[in-house]
C-alpha cells in the first residue's frame, strides 16, 4: 500500500527547532518510518493564476514531504475564517466564539477542493488516503468527485461536541455527510465517537450498527483511536536534556525552590485563564506557599489574527502581571511566563525539571504534553501530573490528580497536594501511567490505523468494531506490580 498522509500543517522536526503543534510533532516520527508520503500547506500563499499547484518535495525518511502552497484568494478565510473561527470553537464547545461567513466557508471548501487535485499527483493504484483533522472534514468527498476509489480515511485530532452545538456550525448538514466519504473516521474517545454517532442517527436519520453506517458514498466505520507518544524515546530524551543548556541554566536559578509547569499554545481551549487564578488562589490561601514553588507558563502565541486570540494573549499578560505584582518580592517571581516556542528536546528537559505538570484545558482531544510530562519524569522520583478531566489523555491517565478547570478552589488545592505528595505515592501513580503509555504508544495508533483502512473496504466493519474501553478504575491497576520501564 501507498500511503498518502495529508493534514494542514506539517513538520520538518529538527530536534533543536521549535515544534508547531501537536499534530504535526506526533505524526513526524511516525510518517518518516513508514515511508508515507506527507502532504500539507508550505504556509505560504500564492495567487491561483498557475495551473498545477505548486509543491515543494523533499525526502523525508522512508518517504517524502510535499508542501503545497494554497490558493492566496482563499486562505484567510479557510485558516482563519471557517476552520479557526467557525470550527474549532464549534469541536470545544465555545459556541459563543463561533464566527462564520458564507464567503468564509465557501473558501474552506474551495481548499479542499485545491488539496484534492494537489493529491492526484500522488496516487497510484495501490494508494491510501489518510485525512487529518478539521481542517479538511469535505476532502475526502472531493476526492471521490474527482473519481478517486481508493481507501479514505480520517482521523480527528480535537473533540467531537454534543449535536447541539455543532449544530450551530452553518453548513453542518453539508459539511458531516461530505464526511461519509471517509471509509473509515477516527476520534481520539469514545464521547466524541459517540456525539458524531448521535448526530448521525438523529439529524441525518441514518442507521448506525457496530459503529458502521451506510450512506449514498457506501459503508463508512467510526472507530476510537486514542493517539499516543513514543515513551521510551521521549523519557530517554528527557533524561539526556537535563545538559542542556537552557534547562541547566533553569535548575540554577530556582535555587531549591519546586516548579510547577504548563505548555500550551495561547488558545482559549487550554484554560490558561482558570490555571493562572489556581495559582493566585493558592498562593492566597496558602500564603507559605509563596517562595517555595514557582509555576512555569510556556504560552505558545498562535493563531494571533483571530480577535478571540488577541483578546486572550491581552487578558492573559495583565493577569500574569497582577498576580505577580501581588504576590511577587523583590527576589522572587511567582510566576515565569513566556510567549515562545521550545524545541522538544528543551521541552522534555523541562518536562522533567518540575515536580508538578499542570495541564488544564477546558476541553482537549487528547492533549500530547500531558502524555509528555509523565514520559519525561525521573522514575526515582517522578513529579506528579494536575490533569483536566475533560482532556482525552484523561481516559488513559487515571491515576494523575484530575480536577474540574472550572474550580479554581478545587485546582489549587489539588496543586498544594501535588506539591506535598510522599514519593511513594508519586510513584505508584506514576508506574500506572507510564503502563498506559506503554499500551499505547504512537507507533501502534498509527499501525492500528492503517490496518484498520487497509481493510476498510473489504471488510468496513471488520471482525470485532472499535469501541472504547471504558478505563479501569485506579487503584485497581497493577499500581504496585514495581514494573519499572528504565
Ligand atoms: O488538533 C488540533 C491541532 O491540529 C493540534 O494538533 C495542533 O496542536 C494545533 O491544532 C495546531 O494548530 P495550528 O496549526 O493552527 O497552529
Amino acid at each position: 500500500m501507498n500511503l498518502v498522509v495529508v493534514s494542514n500543517r506539517v513538520s520538518r522536526g529538527k530536534a533543536n527547532e521549535p515544534m508547531t503543534g501537536g499534530l504535526a510533532a506526533a505524526l513526524l516520527p511516525v510518517v518518516e518510518k513508514s515511508g508515507a508520503i506527507w502532504v500539507g500547506s508550505s504556509g505560504r500563499v500564492r495567487d491561483g493564476s498557475q495551473k498545477e499547484p505548486f509543491a515543494e518535495i523533499e525526502a523525508l525518511g522512508a518517504g517524502a514531504l510535499a508542501m503545497l502552497d494554497l490558493p492566496a484568494a482563499h486562505y484567510g478565510g479557510y485558516y482563519e475564517g471557517f476552520a479557526n473561527s467557525a470550527l474549532w470553537p464549534a469541536l470545544h464547545s465555545r459556541s459563543d466564539l463561533i464566527r462564520a461567513s458564507q464567503e468564509d466557508y465557501l473558501s474552506y471548501r474551495e481548499v479542499n477542493a485545491f488539496m484534492a487535485r494537489a493529491l492526484l499527483r500522488f496516487q497510484k493504484p495501490d494508494s491510501a488516503f489518510w485525512v487529518q483533522d478539521y481542517h479538511f472534514l469535505a476532502l475526502g468527498a472531493e476526492l471521490r468527485d474527482l473519481g478517486v476509489t481508493q481507501p479514505l480515511g480520517f482521523f480527528l485530532h480535537t473533540p467531537w461536541p454534543a449535536r447541539a452545538v455543532i449544530e450551530g456550525v452553518p453548513h453542518h448538514r453539508e459539511l458531516i455527510e461530505a464526511m461519509l466519504a471517509y471509509d473509515l473516521i477516527g476520534f481520539q474517545t469514545g464521547d466524541d465517537c459517540e456525539n458524531f454517532l448521535d448526530y448521525l442517527q438523529s439529524e441525518l436519520a441514518l442507521e448506525v450498527a457496530d459503529g458502521c453506517v451506510a450512506s449514498r458514498f457506501g459503508t463508512t466505520r467510526v472507530a476510537v483511536f486514542p493517539i499516543g507518544i513514543d515513551p521510551e524515546k521521549f523519557a530517554q530524551q528527557a533524561a539526556k536534556a537535563l545538559s542542556h543548556p537552557d534547562v541547566s541554566r533553569l535548575r540554577r536559578s530556582l535555587h531549591g525552590e519546586k516548579l510547577a509547569i504548563g505548555v500550551d499554545r495561547l488558545d482559549y481551549s487550554k484554560g490558561l485563564i482558570n490555571r493562572i487564578n489556581a495559582f493566585d488562589r493558592m498562593w492566597t490561601t496558602q500564603p507559605q506557599l509563596a517562595r517555595t514553588v514557582s509555576l512555569l507558563q510556556i504560552a505558545t502565541p498562535s493563531r494571533g489574527a483571530i480577535e478571540a486570540y488577541g483578546n486572550l494573549q491581552n487578558e492573559l499578560a495583565k493577569l500574569v502581571s497582577d498576580v505577580n505584582g501581588r504576590h511577587g518580592e523583590a527576589d522572587w517571581t511567582p510566576i515565569r511566563y513566556l510567549n515562545k516556542g521550545f524545541s522538544q528536546t528543551v521541552l522534555a528537559g523541562l518536562y522533567r525539571t518540575a515536580q508538578v505538570g499542570v495541564v488544564t484545558p477546558l476541553h482537549d482531544g487528547m492533549n500530547l504534553v500531558a502524555k509528555e510530562y509523565v514520559a519525561a519524569q525521573n522514575p526515582d522520583d517522578p513529579g506528579v501530573l494536575v490533569l483536566s478531566k475533560f482532556a482525552g489523555a484523561a481516559n488513559e491517565l487515571d491515576t494523575a490528580l484530575l480536577v474540574n478547570p472550572n474550580d479554581i478552589d478545587g485546582m489549587a488545592r489539588t496543586i498544594a497536594i501535588a506539591l506535598s505528595m510522599p514519593l511513594m505515592e508519586r510513584c505508584m501513580r506514576w508506574e500506572a501511567m507510564m503502563e498506559k503509555l506503554h499500551a499505547s504508544t504512537i507507533q501502534g495508533w498509527f499501525a492500528d490505523f492503517v490496518d484498520a483502512l487497509q481493510q476498510s473496504q473489504s471488510d468496513p466493519c471488520g471482525p470485532e468494531p472499535l469501541l472504547a474501553e471504558p478505563p479501569a478504575p485506579w487503584p485497581l491497576r497493577s499500581v504496585n506490580s514495581g514494573v519499572r520501564y528504565h
